[in-house]
């Protein structure tokens, strides 16, 4: 291949991921998973470079042109705005996951519900999301735009593709933006069956025996290089 080829075809790629940011960005809103300035969303576009929302701006109404290029060190490259309060979370998230492409952080009511109430979600209760996740873990609270709220999902991230936050949302990353996007809708599903069943009743939690059937699918899935969700 010509070297004005690989130019094109990343310049093709970067518009991709531009228009699916965006596409994404609108229906977070659209379907409440973010209001108003709230939520942001990252790519990587290439090994030293993030494609990341800008910071105080309704997410729905974003446009192409307005989302920010940072290098791995969060210095803005490209854009007007300033790059997400959030970019520390989303820096550490790319650091420790070398095979994470996406990141999504948004404040999903449900999900948030449970972590302001101290209710874990979704432990040994929903069989996909055992197979999925492992589990759903929360991330200590940590003032939010800081790199304090970095801090505390730096551990956590290394084996989790989901999880919240501390009284304020989740976090979810994907070897793709849709993946990422993908994953919160599961966290927010998640939330909602398991509000409505313990509204409806007691949640006993998934037997060992069971736990561990699931957990050996997971692991096979794993074992093959897709990810849980294939
Ligand atoms: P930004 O608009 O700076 O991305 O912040 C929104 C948010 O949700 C902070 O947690």
């Amino acid at each position: 291949m010509r070297e004005g080829d690989d130019v094109a075809d990343a310049i093709d790629l970067e518009a991709e991921l531009r228009r699916l940011m965006i596409a994404i960005a609108r229906d977070m809103v659209a379907r409440r998973f973010i209001t108003a300035t709230e939520g942001n969303l990252s790519t990587r576009l290439d090994p030293e470079r993030l494609l990341i929302t800008p910071t105080s701006t309704n997410k729905g109404r974003l446009t192409e042109n307005q989302l920010v290029v940072v290098d791995r060190s969060g210095r803005v490259l490209e854009g007007r705005g300033q790059p997400s309060s959030e970019i520390d979370l989303h820096l550490t998230v790319y650091r420790e996951r070398p095979d994470v492409n996406a990141v999504v952080h948004a404040h999903p009511p449900m999900a948030t519900a449970f972590t302001v109430a101290g209710v874990e979600l979704a432990q040994r209760t929903l069989p996909e999301i055992v197979v999925l996740f492992g589990s759903i873990p929360t991330a200590p609270y940590g003032t939010p735009t800081t790199p304090e709220l970095a801090k505390t999902v730096e551990g956590l991230v290394r084996d989790a593709n989901a999880l919240l936050l501390e009284k304020h949302g989740s976090l979810t990353l994907g070897r793709t933006l849709v993946e990422a996007y993908e994953n919160l809708e599961r966290v927010e599903w998640a939330a909602e069956v398991t509000l409505w069943a313990r509204l409806l009743g007691k949640v006993e939690p998934l037997p060992d025996a069971q736990m561990e059937k699931l957990l050996a699918i997971r692991a096979e899935k794993a074992a093959v290089g897709s990810s849980a969700a294939d």
